[in-house]
C-alpha cells in the first residue's frame, strides 16, 4: 500500500472544541489522531521506527521484528509490518488489552504474553523478555521505542506541524500523554527549535515513576511506566500532571458526552488535567491536546 493525491496517510485531522469547557473564555483545539489507521497516535511513531531500521538495512525486507509494547504501538507495528512483508513479534503483559491482541493477530502478528513477576514490574520483565528473543532468532531485531531518536522524530516530523499549521502557529498550552515519553520529547524539541512559548504539559498517570512518581498499580495501558526509559531523561515539560484512574475515565466520559469523541484513557487524563489547571490558565488561551487513540478497545 502507497499514498496517493496530496495527503500523507499519517495526517490527522483537528478540530475546535465548542461544549468541553463552555463556561471558560479558552479555545481548546483536539488533534484526532485516534483516526490514524491503526487507531492511534503510534502509528506515526511505528512507521519512522521502521523506516529507519530499513533505511539502516539493520532490518531488512522480509526480517523480523520484536517489541515490547502495552497494545497501540504494537497494533501499529503489525499493521506497518504487513503492509511491509515484515513478521512481527509483540511482547505484552497480562495488562494488555484484548482487543488489542486481537488486532494485532489480525494483521499476522505473533503474540507473546510476559507473567508479571514478583516485583510486579511488567515493563522490566517485558524488555528481558525482548531480549531473550533477538538471541533466539538471529537477524530478528527490535525498534526500540523506549530509547530510539526515531521515535520523538516522528512526532518532530509530522505530529507538531500538523498542529501548528491547524492553529495558526498559536498555541498557549499543549498537553501530550506520557508513556515512552517520545510523544512529548518531539513536541518539545519541535516548541523549544521553533521558539514558540507554548507551555508544555506532560501527562502521567497516578502510580507511574516517570517524572519522579512513587511506583504503584496501573491498570490501563498506555500511560506512565514502571521503570524511567531511557528517552524519558531528556523530558523537561514545564509542567506534570499525574491523574488518578477514575478521573481518567472521567475525562472520557465529557469528552464523549460533550464532544461526541470517544477516547482512550490517556486522553481521559489529558482531560482531567486541563480541567486542573484552568484556574491558572488566562482568559483568551489556545489549548491543544491530542487525542491519542480512540476509547472503544477500553470499553
Ligand atoms: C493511548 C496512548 N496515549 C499516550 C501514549 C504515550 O505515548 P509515548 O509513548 O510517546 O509517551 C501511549 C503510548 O503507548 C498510548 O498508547
Amino acid at each position: 500500500m502507497y499514498s496517493v493525491g496530496t495527503l500523507s496517510p499519517f495526517q490527522s485531522p483537528t478540530v475546535k472544541l465548542q461544549r468541553l469547557f463552555e463556561s471558560h473564555e479558552i479555545e481548546v483545539f483536539a488533534k484526532l489522531d485516534l483516526l490514524q489507521l491503526s487507531g492511534s497516535t503510534k502509528e506515526r511513531t511505528a512507521n519512522s521506527l521502521i523506516e529507519s531500521l530499513l533505511k539502516a538495512g539493520t532490518l531488512e525486507p522480509g526480517g523480523m521484528i520484536v517489541e515490547s509494547t502495552s497494545g497501540n504501538l504494537g497494533i501499529a507495528l503489525a499493521r506497518q509490518s504487513a503492509v511491509r512483508g515484515i513478521r512481527f513479534v509483540a511482547v505484552v503483559d497480562e495488562n494488555a488489552n484484548r482487543s488489542a491482541i486481537d488486532i494485532m493477530r489480525a494483521y499476522g502478528a505473533v503474540i507473546d504474553v510476559v507473567t508479571t513477576p514478583a516485583d510486579g514490574n511488567k515493563l522490566a520483565a517485558r524488555r528481558r523478555r525482548v531480549q531473550h528473543l533477538l538471541t533466539e532468532h538471529p537477524g530478528a531485531v527490535t525498534t526500540n521505542q523506549y530509547g530510539s531518536p526515531d521515535n520523538p522524530d516522528a512526532h518532530f516530523r509530522t505530529t507538531m506541524p500538523e498542529f501548528m499549521e491547524a492553529t495558526d502557529g498559536r498555541l498557549d498550552m499543549l498537553f501530550v500523554a506520557t508513556s515512552t515519553t517520545g510523544t512529548l520529547l518531539g513536541c518539545q524539541r519541535y516548541l523549544r527549535q521553533h521558539h514558540q512559548e507554548t507551555t508544555l504539559v506532560a501527562v502521567d498517570a497516578v502510580g507511574s515513576v516517570l517524572f519522579g512518581g512513587e511506583s504503584g498499580p496501573r491498570r490501563f495501558p498506555g500511560l506512565g511506566a514502571g521503570i524511567v526509559p531511557e528517552l524519558a531523561l531528556q523530558a523537561d515539560p514545564d509542567v506534570v500532571c499525574q491523574i488518578e484512574e477514575i478521573d481518567m475515565v472521567r475525562g472520557c466520559r465529557k469528552l464523549a458526552r460533550r464532544e461526541g469523541i470517544l477516547a482512550g484513557a490517556s486522553t481521559g487524563a489529558i482531560v482531567t488535567a486541563i480541567e486542573q489547571l484552568l484556574p491558572q490558565v488566562q482568559a483568551g488561551s489556545r489549548i491543544g491536546f491530542l487525542v491519542h487513540d480512540s476509547g472503544v478497545p477500553y470499553l
